[in-house]
């Protein structure tokens, strides 16, 4: 894997690069659609491909090592294959989804033991064993198993949840040295820094990881409850230390205005569940502002559903008509919302790029917020 910076913006810390993987190029700063069990909700590849203009995708290490199994993706020759998207993708470690979804947790310095959240089996995850398993996934990048601690963990907790995270960082490169890639291709392995809302433990954790040496690194622990300000201060206290020739990852993030906010600050990869879990809710995101489709005020609103977005669903599809598939729980709705969701997504990446190239991204962005944050 190859990261090559093109442009660092002199006003603010804004970045466009390069990365190359097995599966082809992203050129960052880049959102990465959430597909966690092997689909992104409601769209199929080819619409990722070709609609949405992804250029790489998230899956999950947890649910997929649920369901379908790791038995089944290796007989598939990995998840590429298995899904049909032949992309670039980054697996999640699994640690985030065992905190959030799984019950019964038990930590500890081997790994975490948890209960499934389908069948209530009982599974350890250890920072070896998920390596493993991203190694069956075949993931292009993945993710050391780590423990993010809630917005509002103490300093002690957080404290700990660092250091638990370094120590595991350390098993998981050791392992993934030990091992080889199953299908002929490279993996990297990204590591997540941690350390809560705490300027002094997330420069420890980000020092320490530096020093490990990843290809990549991720910022972990954010957008967990603590204000967006908070936030913000502890991207620009990480982005400072993390080495300027190495792709950063804020994972979980987040609202259109965060990703601006934070590719300002020195990030290039994001993922969120907003654009395609919003979407099915009705929340739709376009380059004029954010709307309810579900309102009564779209009843009889026959503009295209975003005269901003070229793309055949923007263009195609009235605000009137996709208000009456949700009113009538019709799933081309659902697919309809995340179409556009994504797009504009993917749309907001390109342009940022475009304007760090044109070194006119602080003012691009300035310009860019209140329209985009604007609720229609
Ligand atoms: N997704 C969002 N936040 C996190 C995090 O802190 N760790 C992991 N592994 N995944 C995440």
């Amino acid at each position: 894997m190859r990261f090559t910076l093109e442009y660092v913006d002199s006003e603010t810390r804004a970045r466009a690069g390069r990365l190359e993987t097995p599966h082809g190029v992203v050129e960052t700063p880049m959102f990465m659609p959430v597909g966690t069990v092997g689909s992104v909700k409601a769209v199929s590849p080819r619409e990722l491909r070709r609609d949405v203009g992804a250029q790489i995708i998230l899956g999950n290490t947890y649910h997929l090592y649920l369901r379908p199994g790791l038995e089944v993706l290796r007989q598939a020759g990995g998840l590429h294959r298995f899904m049909g998207w032949d992309g670039p993708i980054l697996t999640d470690s699994g640690g985030f989804q065992v905190f959030s979804l799984a019950a019964l947790r038990k930590l500890s310095e081997e790994g975490v033991w948890f209960q499934s959240h389908l069948d209530g089996s009982r599974h350890l995850f250890t920072p070896e064993n998920v390596i493993d398993y991203q190694r069956v996934i075949g993931a292009d990048i993945m993710m050391v198993l780590d423990e993010c601690p809630p917005g509002d963990a103490s300093l002690e907790a957080a404290r700990r949840a660092h250091e638990l995270t370094l120590r595991w960082a350390e098993r998981s490169k050791r392992r993934f040295e030990e091992t080889a890639p199953l299908y002929g291709y490279e993996q990297a392995l990204f590591a997540i820094v941690q350390g809560g809302v705490f300027p002094e433990l997330r420069r420890e954790s980000a020092r320490a990881l530096v020093a490990m040496d990843f290809p990549g690194y991720a910022i972990g622990g954010l957008s967990v409850g603590e204000p967006t300000e908070l936030m913000y201060e502890m991207v620009e206290v990480v982005t400072e230390i993390l080495p300027a020739d190495r792709p950063r990852y804020l994972m979980g993030v987040g609202t259109p205005a965060n990703l601006l906010e934070n590719i300002a600050r020195g990030v290039d990869l994001f993922d969120c569940v907003m654009p395609t879990r919003n979407g099915r809710n009705g929340t739709i995101f376009t380059t004029e502002g954010i709307l309810n489709i579900r309102n009564r005020k779209w009843q009889t609103d026959f503009s295209p559903l975003d005269p901003g977005l070229d793309g055949y669903v923007s263009q195609t599809f009235t605000k009137a008509y996709v208000r009456h598939l949700f009113q009538a729980g019709e799933i081309l709705g659902l697919q309809i919302a995340t179409l556009q969701n994504l797009s504009f997504y993917l749309w907001l990446m390109r342009e940022a790029r475009r304007a760090i190239l044109e070194g006119r991204y602080r003012s691009w962005m300035n310009e860019m917020l209140p329209r985009i944050s604007r609720r229609l």
